[in-house]
């Protein structure tokens, strides 16, 4: 039986169509059972929709606190039991009635190389500060925001004339390219959050995860 995923979202669906593109054209070896948002003019509920794939909105606006909300999403995941659930720009702070539902087997992207830049406005921050290199994070997802355990990185250069959205782009080419990866290690039953942590086949990975090289640069500096 194929892997089966819940993937949260609350915007564009970038991350969730590369998903989408792995499953249909790559092989790898899942199934979106759900695709869940937190608000009806999600981007990437249609891009659900146009692959066949059940969606469901749960709006927070119609709970009075974030338990409350959080307990909706369970109750609407569970009968599901997903093997993963995928946060893909998912923009609702998770407490602990969502992440305990679900520990051990919830992914989050994140647009910089954590530790650095939790939170928002990660591409903004990259450049106030100077800095020659920004990226992507994903992470099992803890109580912590933003802050569980990574299983990998993908550094993108930061080039002299770039502004927020230029960098924006290139890092989520990088993400686009890295989640399916992640994704499919979950897939082929590779990829664990254990009691001393990550582990990926028979192997503990390093705090940062694992680095992949740079994504943006394309496949020849992955063969060289
Ligand atoms: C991504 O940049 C992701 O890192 C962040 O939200 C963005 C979602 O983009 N958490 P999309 O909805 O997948 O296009």
């Amino acid at each position: 039986m194929s892997h089966s995923l819940a993937v949260l979202i609350s915007g564009s669906g970038s991350n969730l169509q590369a998903l989408i593109d792995a499953i249909e054209h790559q092989g790898l070896p899942a199934r979106i059972d759900l695709v869940l948002s937190n608000r009806a003019d999600a981007g990437g509920l249609a891009r659900a929709k146009s692959a066949g794939l059940a969606t469901a909105v749960i709006d927070h606006r119609d709970h009075d606190s974030r338990e409350s909300f959080d307990q909706a999403m369970v109750d609407r995941l569970a009968p599901l039991a997903p093997d993963t659930v995928v946060l893909a720009g998912f923009m609702r702070i998770l407490t602990p009635v969502f992440v305990r539902a679900f520990s051990d087997r919830l992914l989050n992207i994140h647009p910089s190389l954590l530790p650095k830049y939790p939170g928002l406005h990660t591409h903004r921050r990259a450049l106030d500060a100077g800095d020659s290199q920004h990226g992507c994070s994903i992470h099992f997802v803890t109580e912590e925001l933003d802050g569980g355990p990574l299983i990998a990185q993908a550094p993108v250069p930061v080039l002299p004339n770039d502004h927020e959205e230029t960098l924006s782009k290139r890092v989520q080419q990088a993400e686009h390219r890295l989640y399916p990866d992640v994704v499919r290690w979950r897939a082929e039953r590779r990829l664990f959050l254990t009691a001393n942590g990550v582990q990926l086949d028979d192997r503990l990975l390093p705090p940062t995860g694992l680095v992949v090289p740079d994504l943006a640069a394309g496949d020849t500096a992955r063969a060289g």
